[in-house]
């Protein structure tokens, strides 16, 4: 996938802006607060349906406004072209594909492949459960069509019975809840286990070339209730404690995957550095795996690279980039010194402005 324009109206500093991003490495650079992780957080909302950033949806609108809208064109691999749109004004989203109005904004968001990696991004590595979950969901959905149905499903018997618990309801109330979380559940776990051993691969191959000194990489997933069990009768036979907690402790919705390299077998091994590059090893991996299955690459966002990682490792990952055939948004105060040499287009951004340098 390609974008051929990226616009932006009311999104953070920008009133209205446009970005023509050329294929292959494009460089978007400028000062502090220039505007230039807005451009990246923009592609990246059409594509997750949130920021990468924390600060939830309502810090993306520009002060003062009261709705935001970004709109692309982008070019798929088959040829086609495709005008995308997605707008938020009192807290709802409206999406749009081709001039036409769309009911779901996940019809939206499938049509748009965008990856990112960004100073958060190592929350990947060292951070909580949700951060990897959304993670590795996205690229279920992005492979697996019949995931979303079966996780929406999941997540509205999971809510109901969520609500049932904190009313105290009487606990038999919670068992049709119980039978369609577990009908959903083993499919969202057969697609998420596919993936994980797909992603597990290509990071392993990926994270060999960033981070050779740690030795193979292995990606464990669990589902979020014990192998063996069914779920339906784990949630009957937990409804007591779920009760006095308040909300279910069991389920997809716990699940949770690491990595575990052999000369590192604990988190507590990787240095800071290390964990980014790990970061960056599942988001490239993750972009490898989205061109193989899909056959075409996604567009691959990398917020100010050289201030998160050393010289050498950032000419890997641009050997690694130049050998794939993704379109590249890589941001930064300045050009980096690996770059210099690399065929690319330039973008200076400015106080909402975007100029073509190169
Ligand atoms: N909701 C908002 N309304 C108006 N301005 C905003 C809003 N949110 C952020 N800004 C401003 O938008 C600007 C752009 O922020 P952004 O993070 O994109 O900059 P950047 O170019 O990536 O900077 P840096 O190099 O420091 O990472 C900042 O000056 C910020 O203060
Ligand atoms: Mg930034």
């Amino acid at each position: 996938m390609r974008l051929e324009t990226l616009r932006l109206q009311n999104l953070r500093c920008f009133d209205r802006a446009e970005l023509t991003p050329a294929p292959g490495i494009n460089l978007l650079l400028g000062p502090n607060g220039a505007g230039k992780t807005s451009l990246l957080e923009a592609a990246y909302l059409l594509s997750h349906g949130r920021s990468f950033r924390a600060g939830g949806r309502e810090a993306l609108l520009r002060r003062g406004e009261t709705a935001f809208t970004v709109y692309a064109e982008l070019t798929v691999a088959a040829g086609s072209r495709h005008r995308l749109g997605l707008s938020r004004e009192a807290g709802r989203w409206a999406a749009r594909l081709d001039g036409a109005t769309l009911g779901n904004v996940g019809d939206l968001l499938e049509r748009c492949a965008v990856v990112c990696f960004e100073p958060g991004s190592h929350a990947l590595i060292a951070g909580g459960s949700e951060e990897r979950r959304r993670f590795l969901d996205w690229g279920v959905f992005h492979v697996e069509p019949e995931f979303l149905p079966q996780w929406r499903r999941y997540q509205r018997a999971l809510k109901q019975r969520n609500a049932l618990l904190r009313e105290q309801a009487r606990p038999d109330w919670l068992a049709p809840w119980e039978a369609e979380m577990a009908a959903a559940a083993d499919p969202i776990d057969d697609a998420r286990r596919a993936y994980a051993g797909a992603l597990g691969s290509w990071i392993g191959r990926v994270a060999g070339a960033f981070l050779p000194e740690l030795g193979p990489v292995e990606l464990s997933y669990r589902r979020g209730w014990p192998d063996e069990t069914a779920l339906a009768a784990l949630l009957a036979e937990r409804r007591g404690k779920d009760l006095a907690r308040g909300h279910t402790t069991a389920g997809p919705h716990r699940a949770d995957w690491s990595l575990r390299f052999a000369e590192a077998p604990a988190r507590e091994h990787l240095s800071r550095g290390q964990e980014k590059l790990c970061a960056l090893a599942c988001v490239l991996a993750q972009a490898e795996l989205h061109a193989e299955r899909r056959g075409e690459w996604p567009v691959i966002g990398l917020d100010d690279l050289a201030s998160e990682l050393d010289q050498a490792h950032q000419r890997r990952v641009v050997e690694r980039l130049l050998a794939g055939a993704a379109q590249v948004l890589i941001t930064g105060t300045e050009l980096p010194p690996v770059l210099r040499e690399v065929e690319a287009a330039l973008f200076h951004v400015e106080q909402g402005r975007i100029d073509r340098r190169r």
